[in-house]
């Protein structure tokens, strides 16, 4: 077998959710909105938030045991942990050195990958060539973001679209030479990232530099102009893979694309002309919790028996930083 020839795939898939779960109602109390307004303009019903004291290293932990538990392996078993997050606990130390810890995967090397709402793509893409390379391994690739913590609560523009959550999987050698990662596509959109920001805590000002305005220590986005670049990127990587691939949109068994608005959802399934169980969405239930939304959806799908045997996966992408990414899968 040349080590081009082997193929990476998804072996078990774990999640863990805060359960504290903020409903649109709760919303109407402290901000000028409404829960018909939230579910017309964004689908969204609900979504998992962090308590004050509750760690997302804590979630990344046990989706990452719970990965590994149906995977079958052991923690020591581990050779590499990639955490896709851009709100870890922590710049230093990383989530990625927080989760080898915590599940005890004392022969992993780790790192974080800072891509946004792409970070889970980008993830898998690094953890395929790693197989490719090393057919043995087994690598843990975690999305988990704590999305709550970096919103303005008065931003209600903002604020009522985001969710904490935390995904992990297991990816290793596919067990059959049909089936695994087929395909990829990274990439990122140049001049638009002012757009859609998150400028406190970097290194361009000192903490608390009076310089800069509070309000740049949360999430900002110029939300309508986003969508715009967000539906015609989903459009254009998705039809690259399956052009590359020679794949007509009807041969996809599943479209699990990540969840930041329903409404840039649907126009991808009509542009695709996908029928509604042809696409998995469960924004209504978490919002967007960035790089943690795709490991969620898979897990849900497998869960919900869409994951079967030789089925064409297609994920795609699209976040801050105008960062995308697609990965085509035969599972
Ligand atoms: N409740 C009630 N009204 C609200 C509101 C809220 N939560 N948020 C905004 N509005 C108001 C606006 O103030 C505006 O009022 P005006 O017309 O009086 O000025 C009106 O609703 C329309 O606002 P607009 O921003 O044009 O709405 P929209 O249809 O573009 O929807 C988003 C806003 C944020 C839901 C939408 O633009 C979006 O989802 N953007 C993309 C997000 C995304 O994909 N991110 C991906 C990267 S993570």
């Amino acid at each position: 077998m040349t080590l081009s020839s082997v193929k990476s795939a998804i072996l078990s898939i774990g999640i863990s959710l805060p359960s504290k779960v903020l409903t649109n109602k709760d919303l109407e109390k402290i901000l000028n909105t409404s829960d018909s307004w939230i579910t017309e303009r964004t689908g969204i019903k609900t979504r998992h938030i962090l308590e004050d004291q509750e760690l997302i290293s804590t979630h990344a932990i046990k989706a990452a045991k719970k990965a590994l538990e149906k995977a079958n392996l052991s923690p020591k078993d581990l050779n590499l942990i990639i955490c896709a997050t851009f709100t870890p606990d922590y710049l230093m130390p990383t989530l990625s050195i927080l989760v080898q810890e915590g599940i005890g995967a004392l022969n992993a090397g780790v790192f974080d990958i800072s891509a946004t709402c792409s970070g889970f793509i980008y993830g898998l893409s690094i953890a395929d060539q790693f197989i490719k390379n090393n057919p043995n391994w087994k690598i843990l690739v975690v999305g988990a973001e704590a999305l709550s913590r970096k919103i303005n609560w008065k931003d209600r523009s903002t604020c009522i679209l985001f969710g904490d959550g935390a995904g992990a999987v297991v990816v290793g050698k596919s067990p059959s030479q049909e089936s695994g990662i087929i395909d990829f596509v990274l990439g990122a959109i140049p001049n638009n990232w002012s757009l859609l920001t998150l400028k406190g805590g970097g290194s361009c000002f000192a903490p608390f530099d009076e310089r800069l305005p509070k309000e740049e220590y949360f999430i900002k986005m110029q939300g309508k102009e986003v969508f715009k670049i967000a539906v015609k990127t989903l459009e254009e990587v998705t039809l690259t893979l399956l052009k590359r691939n020679k794949i007509t949109p009807e041969r996809i068994d599943l479209l699990i694309p990540h969840q930041a608005n329903l409404r840039i959802i649907e126009f991808l399934r009509k542009k695709l002309k996908l029928s509604k169980e042809k696409v998995y969405v469960n924004i209504q239930k978490y919002g967007n919790t960035s790089a943690a939304s795709i490991p969620i959806a898979l897990y849900e799908a497998q869960k919900k028996n869409k994951l079967k045997k030789n089925n064409l996966i297609l994920s795609v992408a699209f976040g801050g930083s105008f960062t995308f990414g697609g990965i085509l899968i035969k599972w």
